[in-house]
């Protein structure tokens, strides 16, 4: 029996998580510990209300007690790091509280999982930290080049569990995927947000000309490929998790515009972000040879998205956050 620790797991992907995890280990137990920023929402986890199984915590994962505590009360084996400032916009508005929580609060973790001698640690990190590639596709040993204070603090992030896994032998794992989607986003990345304003009939802004090239991931994938990785990684070891599905930001806009019948008039292009990637492109053969892939194709999750949000009109509204 595996108790598992899961930190940013109010969020999108770790609320997920959440949930997969448990469907999959009818015996486990998971923690989840989350601060509730702006972007938690205990009513991603209403799923779980009442499960003897699920233990919610609200709190910093840069507070050393309350981690400490609640990985000895729990006798915590596993931990998954989801929490992080997670906006682009907002890090080069600002970035601090990016790196307190990404680089400094993954530190207080790490420490507290050392201290307890955990058995495996998986530590979310993202494509962005390998910069824009104009070719070819980053592996898990390519520089890392950060280009925002978001993907800065990951960067940060990442090397610090290296530091942990060279120094101390720590049990830690990286996963980098692309991007997410899929429910529970909240609305400031762009799928959530592009269907927010089409469902209200208001035009979508899309940053310069569109060109921006994304890879797209539906987060069930991403969960069972944390899972995978999980279960099946090698200690030490980087997994890059990818969709395979690679489209420019103005093809993936115009994509939802067909979903609600509508056409180029609805796009507003707005000025562009201050050193905006201008592609991400990542190999998955590591994570391919250890067993997983995705298995959701692109159109039919995002039409299960789009209907998602359709039918939870008043999710992201105050009333609905069980906080
Ligand atoms: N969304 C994506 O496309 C994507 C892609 C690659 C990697 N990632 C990574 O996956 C992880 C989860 O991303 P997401 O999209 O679910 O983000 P999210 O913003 O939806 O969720 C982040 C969660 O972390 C919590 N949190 C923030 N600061 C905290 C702190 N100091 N202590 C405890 N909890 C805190 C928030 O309340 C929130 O519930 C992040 O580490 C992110 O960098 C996301």
């Amino acid at each position: 029996m595996v108790t598992i620790l899961v930190t940013g797991g109010a969020g999108f992907i770790g609320s997920h998580f959440v949930e997969h995890y448990l469907r999959e280990h009818s015996d486990d137990t998971v923690v989840t510990l989350d601060k509730l920023t702006y972007a938690g929402n205990l009513a991603n986890l209403f799923s779980l209300q009442g499960n003897p199984r699920h233990f919610f915590y609200q709190g910093d994962i840069g507070d050393e007690q309350l981690v400490s505590d609640i990985i000895r009360k729990y006798e915590i084996t596993h931990i998954v790091n989801f929490a992080a400032d997670t906006h682009v916009d907002n890090s080069i508005k600002n970035p601090r509280v990016f790196f307190e929580t990404n680089v400094l609060g993954t530190q207080v973790l790490l420490d507290a999982a050392r201290a307890a001698n955990i058995t495996r640690f998986v530590h979310i990190s993202t494509d962005e930290v390998y910069g824009s590639l104009l070719t070819g596709e980053a592996t898990e040993a390519s520089p890392l080049l950060p280009n925002s204070p978001y993907s800065a603090s990951k960067a940060g992030a990442d090397l610090l569990v290296r530091s942990y896994v060279q120094t101390y032998k720590f049990p830690a794992i990286i996963t980098r995927s692309s991007n997410n989607f899929g429910p529970r986003q909240f609305p400031e990345k762009i799928i959530p947000l592009f269907i927010k304003c089409l469902m209200a009939g208001e035009k979508v802004p899309v940053y310069g000309a569109g060109t921006n090239v994304r890879d797209w991931l539906y987060v069930e994938d991403n969960c069972s490929g944390i899972m995978h990785v999980l279960e099946k990684g090698t200690l030490g070891e980087t997994y890059n998790i990818g969709g395979g599905n690679m489209l420019t930001n103005i093809e993936l806009t115009r994509k939802l515009l067909a979903h609600f019948g509508l056409d180029d008039s609805f796009i507003d292009f707005v000025t562009d972000r201050p050193a905006h990637d201008q592609r991400y492109a990542i190999d998955c053969s590591k994570i391919h040879k250890l067993g997983w892939t995705p298995r959701h194709t692109f159109v039919a999750a995002l039409t299960k998205t789009i209907e998602w949000y359709k039918s939870h009109l008043d999710w992201s509204m105050s009333e609905q956050r069980l906080a």
